[in-house]
């Protein structure tokens, strides 16, 4: 699959490293792409020239990037875009609380892509491996169209997670504020763990 990766930041290289490995072919979309920061990433090129030439866009920028990012990204409608981001503002607290959420904000700041939510609530150590002695981190995920859905939940299979759905979009609402328990819970256990499910 050809992916474009708006934001070659932390948790985009990871992902894109991890895609490529899985076959995939990916490209970042980054602001400056002749930044020497980039030397050795892979592919790197203007935002709106990466998004132009796949079906499938991440993005992986920091929150406040989010609008511009994408602002620039020219027309995605009809494309899958999976929202890594979390909408965290100063002070660690979600800019969208439970009547809204950044994923929703994403679809209105790129009207007609095939938004889905995942990837947002593990760290990127779980990212690189999701693999763990007890199983397969749980990938959760959530969005309106259902062919983008069974999409993402194939590449999350790709890079060896569980997906499990959460149902339209709007359950980001709750997935957002899983991404807070996640780095909560870091203080606590580090970052080498991840959301697991225990099945009667
Ligand atoms: N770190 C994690 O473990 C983790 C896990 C899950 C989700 N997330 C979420 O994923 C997102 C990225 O996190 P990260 O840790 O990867 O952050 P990061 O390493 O700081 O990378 C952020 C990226 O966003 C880009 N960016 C910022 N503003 C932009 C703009 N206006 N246009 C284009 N690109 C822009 C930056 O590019 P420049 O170099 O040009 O500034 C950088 O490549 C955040 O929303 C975060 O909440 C993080």
């Amino acid at each position: 699959m050809q992916i474009a990766i708006i934001g070659a930041g932390r948790v985009g290289t990871t992902l894109g490293r991890r895609l490529a490995e899985a076959g995939h072919t990916v490209t970042y979309g980054a602001r400056n792409p002749s930044d020497p920061k980039y030397a050795g990433v892979g592919a790197v090129a203007p935002i709106r020239d990466a998004a132009a030439a796949v079906d499938v866009v991440f993005l992986t920028t920091a929150w406040a990037g989010a609008e511009g990012a994408l602002a620039v990204a020219g027309d995605l409608s009809g494309k899958v875009l999976v929202d890594a981001t979390n909408p965290i503002g100063p002070g660690m607290v979600l800019t969208h609380g439970t009547t809204d959420s950044g994923a929703e904000q994403v679809a209105r700041w790129a009207p007609g892509a095939r938004v889905v939510k995942a990837f947002n609530s593990i760290g990127v150590e779980v990212m690189a491996n999701p693999r763990f002695a007890t199983g397969q981190s749980v990938l959760w995920l959530c969005g309106d169209d259902a062919a983008a859905c069974d999409t993402v939940a194939g590449l999350g299979r790709d890079l060896g997670f569980e997906p499990v759905r959460l149902g339209p979009l709007a359950r980001a609402r709750f997935q957002e504020p899983a991404a807070l328990t996640w780095i909560t819970a870091s203080a606590t256990l580090g970052r080498e763990f991840s959301w697991g499910i225990l099945r009667r």
